[in-house]
């Protein structure tokens, strides 16, 4: 993988040689099975060297257990400060030599340490087409709000809330009748595939990121 950035760099891979990425996750986990059921494809040119959380007993811990990938927790609660925490986090991640990091429903914003270490290599995923609704409940507030056509959008993380340049977006309509589930439901559809697909192209081709444009290679 290959990059060179404004906000940080990421080092050249191996031909040949499937690029290691970890994957964070909070929750349920289908966007991390889609990187799982992807990386089966040798072509597909990526190895998820481990599944980190911030908390136990979650279904996207035992997917990754299931197939036989390394896990590791990190609860904020179980270090004296926050800071700690992002330290702790950053030295983890850092133990599998990731090309590229991955927030795929990780519900944690990382801290300075995570950053200087991971930053412009380090991509989120968020279930509304940024800039518009930031934060937890990306299609919640679309649909509180009333538009049309929400989406899910691939970002490279920088200190903000989701305000990160934007890798790739796709739009989802948002139908008469769509509860907060249903809609969340359809948006996170798209957003699997956006996900196989750019964490792929990344890490095969590498991107660049010029004054927020990001571009694939
Ligand atoms: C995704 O919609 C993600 O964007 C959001 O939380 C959801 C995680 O879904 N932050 P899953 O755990 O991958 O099923």
């Amino acid at each position: 993988m290959t990059s060179a950035s404004d906000t940080g760099s990421a080092r050249a891979g191996t031909s040949g040689t499937p690029h290691p990425i970890v994957v964070l996750v909070s929750g349920t986990g289908t966007n991390l099975q889609a990187l799982i059921d992807a990386s089966a494809d040798p072509a597909y040119g990526v190895r998820i060297a481990a599944v980190g959380a911030d908390r136990d007993g979650i279904e996207g811990l035992a997917r990754a257990e299931r197939a036989g990938i390394p896990t590791f927790v990190l609860r904020v609660t179980d270090f004296p400060t926050r800071e700690e925490w992002d330290q702790a986090l950053a030295d983890r991640v850092s133990s599998y030599d990731p090309a590229l990091v991955v927030s795929a429903g990780f519900m944690k914003l990382a801290g300075e340490a995570f950053l200087d270490r991971f930053g412009g290599r380090y991509v989120n995923t968020h279930p509304a087409l940024c800039p518009s609704f930031p934060g937890m409940h990306g299609a919640r507030d679309a649909l509180a709000y009333g538009v049309k056509v929400t989406g899910c959008t691939l970002f490279v993380v920088d200190a903000g809330i989701d305000t990160g340049p934007i890798v790739a977006q796709v739009p989802v309509p948002v139908v008469d009748g769509d509860t907060e589930e249903s809609l969340h439901e359809r948006i996170k559809t798209a957003e699997r595939s956006l996900l196989v697909d750019c964490v792929g192209r990344m890490c095969r081709h590498g991107f660049t990121i010029t004054q927020r444009k990001v571009t694939l290679a």
